[in-house]
């Protein structure tokens, strides 16, 4: 294979030609699916008359060609591997090509393939061009005609986007459907779906009036598993429009789930597709987190419709424009519907484990990349969430009233076009008057900044002097940083009150929750007319990316957690406390020395379980300790078995002095009402499960009959699975294996909860992880061609810190094997997997060495473009 090239940003050129209208007509067949396309094209106002035409196209038989009803001899073209090139075409004309594809050989799940009995498509990013010749780039956007022609028994349901306008039987068995999409979209948009599906109907009625039928199409089994998503479906479109105004401009929106899925879901025109795990819920088959990530998802492929379909991005450069805005809505939306803060703990510990690491790694890169090999490597955490994480600075920079004008003005300006991010951020200034060039930074610059703080009380003169100084470390091809426009919520909470003191700056008043705006590398806020000694609560809601240290002392800590009248920062505080103490017993560990836990930690948590709270969803938050990763996140070098010894330290000594309190909060919080995905029900169930995580880390007798009582209660899938998983990850088979074998067994047939127990068994803390998860891999439910599979039983184990990190590397190989099988598989989830890997410079040397080892027995494989792009960086 000749080596992957990249592409830049800079190098963007409109396109030659557009396509005005497209029709398609597919014949389905598994093994030879005939692919017609007739292109209305026009050539470009900006690019010069007589340009080649250009169109892509993989994997695809060329049947015939023709110009305006003229076919085309074969040197009257040419075709390579990347597509088709047409010289001497006419301004405006008519282009009628023919294809074959082969949609049961497509296991990279892009284009369109076969999941169990059903066709479906994948087009984003550069999928369309595994279907027919096309220009396969998101400014190129045109409407579309589609018929599709199926098999009548075989696939009684044929689906494309927008409307139905004809259907009839034809010869053979077969019969059509002829869908029309009334709004232009790029071909990343379109979806095809065929198969014996069954639905559910409902209706939504949208601001103006208009009446919408809402359809989930699942395979028949999976009908009563639909509700829960299509709830979620009526309140995100209601609040798209109460919150920005955006209404839906179909008749019909249709959600499919399928199986074989490389990510969550797809926001097609009129047509998402969905991962069945991004959709299905029952309470017996799913936990609260996945009613809650359900809710999340439908919402925010729905919320596409504008932010995304309706305005689309102009490059792939420009990804973020669409992720990032989406996100941040779906996330406001979550937020909204349920608890605001628990969301947003949520959001954060996940953000500073994964994204940090991802900003710190070979893979770093802007929110907006200026160059790429593949783009389905760029689905990152840093254009989704750390771009999210950009328009909530926006809109805390701007305010909310300025951020819904910018955002009316936004869709308003752009509806119909392929624009860039430049262009949204413009808008934000319009509406609010603002200056955003040096926000702008946030998306070239990659990089967590890092801000070190420091502040002085003088009580002479009643004020409190905080110095913050701004670095971003180098990432690669980015050596130097400039100052970023860091906009941070912040309180001085007074030591005597422990109230929110009012904030003057300058002589100005910004409230007792006020917004400042660090600029410069290193500036100063003086804050005047304190009566009292504050503890500062920086970056409070986590308003900014970044990393905050503070030399606070753990009196500090413990003050903040009783006080701050920050949620979020209060819940830091205790985080921050327990990674005090985890740093010390971290060094002991590695000393040899005798660990002591820290009272002060014991006593906050002792206060936490004593005090009345109507938050146990916060409560719940504030007793779980910072997971193995965010520690390790922590360390100059990550020791993984120091890590996990203090962090089990931590919890047997909690559990242990607080046991009677534990068990407490278990018994108030066990619950006989019927199960109902509701906020209240979720807090009281996460506060009973942390509770009962404490008790079983002892593994006293009390603690295991708990445990294996919630287990066969069969009350619902959060208390079975977390007993489930308490049980199997004691150190107890005895205790394990049967309960597995039972939850094995029953839910043989049910392929999102074999998921599960694959998890479960994996993760395990136990030195027989890998064991287990190679006897797995064997098991009859794994399938490596599945993603949903791989990520359950590969991926979890790679997410096994001790057991993926053994000494022996041969964790390390596991994962390797499946990349290596994967490459040739599915490149997309290949390259993905790869991830824990690229993170070698965080560890020893001898470990070092083995994922080293690892990644270059890779390196020798014939690579696709995808995992040759991950692997290059990570031992560059
Ligand atoms: N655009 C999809 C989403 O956010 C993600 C996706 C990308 C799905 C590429 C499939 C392929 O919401
Ligand atoms: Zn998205």
């Amino acid at each position: 294979m000749s080596q992957p090239q990249a592409i830049h940003l800079s190098d963007y050129l409109p396109p030659a030609y557009r396509v005005r209208h497209t029709e398609l007509t597919f014949d389905l067949d598994p093994a030879a699916t005939r692919v017609k396309a007739r292109l209305h094209l026009e050539r470009h106002p900006e690019r010069e008359a007589g340009a080649a035409l250009e169109l892509d196209g993989e994997q695809l038989t060329l049947e015939s060609v023709a110009i305006d009803g003229q076919s085309l001899g074969a040197d009257e073209y040419q075709l390579t591997e990347q597509g088709l090139r047409i010289e001497g075409v006419p301004s405006h004309f008519q282009l009628d090509t023919e294809v074959t594809i082969a949609p049961e050989a497509n296991t990279a799940l892009e284009g369109l393939y076969q999941s169990g009995g059903m066709f479906c498509t994948q087009c984003e990013a550069e999928g369309f061009r595994r279907i027919t010749f096309y220009p396969d780039r998101p400014d190129v956007m045109a409407t579309f005609s589609t018929t599709v022609i199926g098999q009548a028994e075989r696939e009684p349901v044929l689906l494309s986007n927008g409307n139905p306008v004809e259907r009839g039987e034809l010869p053979n068995g077969r019969h059509f459907v002829t869908w029309e999409d009334p709004h232009p979209k790029p071909c990343y948009l379109f979806a095809l779906v065929a198969g014996d599906l069954k639905k559910v109907e409902d209706r939504f009625t949208t601001m103006s009036g208009r009446d919408v039928t809402l359809q989930i199409w699942v395979e028949e089994e999976n009908l009563g598993k639909t509700d829960h998503a299509m709830a979620s479906l009526k309140r995100a479109m209601r609040w798209d429009e109460e919150t920005y105004g955006r209404e839906y401009d179909l008749d019909l929106f249709m959600i499919v789930a399928v199986n074989d899925f490389n990510m969550g879901a797809m926001e097609n025109k009129g047509l998402n597709i969905f991962n069945s795990a991004a959709v299905l819920t029952h309470p017996d088959t799913a936990t609260d987190a996945a009613f809650q990530r359900v809710e999340g998802i439908v919402a925010h492929e729905y919320f596409h419709n504008w932010s995304g379909n309706r305005v689309t991005c102009r490059d792939w450069f420009q990804l973020s424009l669409k992720e990032g805005f989406t996100v941040f809505r779906d996330q406001t939306f979550s937020a909204d519907v349920n608890s605001a803060p628990v969301k947003r703990i949520q959001d954060v510990s996940f953000f500073r484990t994964a994204q940090f690491a991802e900003d710190a790694g070979p893979t770093a890169h802007p929110v907006r990349p200026d160059h790429y090999i593949e783009i389905g490597n760029f689905y990152t955490l840093t254009i989704y969430e750390k771009g999210a994480e950009i328009v909530r600075m926006l809109r805390n920079l701007v305010g909310w009233e300025a951020f819904r004008r910018g955002s009316d003005l936004y869709f308003a300006r752009f509806d119909g076009q392929a624009v860039t991010i430049e262009d949204f951020v413009a808008c934000m200034a319009e509406a609010s008057g603002k200056d955003l060039n040096q926000f702008m930074l946030w998306y070239s610059q990659a990089g967590t900044p890092e801000i070190d703080a420091h502040g002085e009380y003088d009580y002479a003169r009643a004020e409190y002097r905080l110095v913050l100084r701004q670095r971003t470390p180098a990432t690669p091809g980015q050596a130097d940083k400039q100052a970023l426009h860091i906009p941070l919520r912040m309180g001085l909470v007074g030591t005597k009150s422990g109230r929110d003191l009012a904030l003057t700056l300058d002589g100005e008043s910004i409230g007792r929750d006020g917004v400042i705006h660090l600029r410069e590398e290193e500036q100063e806020f003086v804050f005047t007319d304190l009566a009292e000694a504050p503890v500062p609560s920086l970056a409070r809601g986590f308003s900014a990316p970044v990393k905050l240290n503070f030399p606070y002392s753990r009196e500090d800590l413990a003050f903040l957690l009783a006080n701050d009248s920050d949620g979020f920062n209060r819940w830091d505080a205790g985080q921050r406390l327990a990674l005090l103490a985890l740093d010390d017993l971290i060094a002991a560990h590695r000393n040899g020395v005798e660990k002591v836990m820290d009272t002060r930690v014991t006593e906050a948590f002792r206060t936490l379980l004593r005090t009345d709270t109507d938050d146990k969803a916060i409560l719940a938050e504030m007793l779980t300790l910072p997971s193995e990763a965010y520690i390790a996140e922590q360390q100059p070098v990550v020791d993984v078995d120091a890590i996990h010894a203090a962090r089990q330290f931590v919890k047997q000594s909690l559990a242990g002095t607080l046991r009677d309190d534990f068990l407490a909060v278990y018994q108030t919080n066990v619950d006989a009402a019927p199960y109902a995905p509701e906020p209240e029900q979720i807090a009281a169930r996460s506060l009973k499960n942390v509770a009962l995580s404490y008790l079983m880390s002892i593994e006293d007798e009390t603690a295991v009959s708990l445990a294996q009582r919630q287990f066969e209660a069969e009350h619902n899938m959060t208390d079975v699975r977390h007993a489930l998983t308490l049980l199997t990850h004691s150190s107890r088979d005895d205790l394990a294996d049967p309960a597995l074998k039972t939850f094995g067994q029953k839910w043989a047939h049910d392929p999102l909860v074999m998921d599960q127990w694959f998890s479960i068994q994996v993760s395990r803390p136990q030195d027989d992880a890998l064991e287990r998860a190679r006897f797995l891999m064997e098991h009859e439910a794994f399938s490596l061609t599945n993603p949903n599979k791989v990520r359950a039983l590969i991926g979890a184990f790679a997410q096994n810190r001790v057991n993926f990190h053994r000494l022996d590397g041969e964790g390390y190989k596991l994962l390797a094997n499946a990349v290596i099988e994967l490459n040739r598989l599915n490149p997309e989830i290949a390259a993905r997997l790869l991830t824990p890997l690229t993170r070698w410079r965080r560890f020893d040397e001898t470990r070092q060495d083995l994922m080293k080892a690892e990644l270059e027995r890779i390196q020798a494989e014939d690579l696709s473009p995808n995992v040759y792009e991950v692997i290059e960086k990570a031992l560059a």
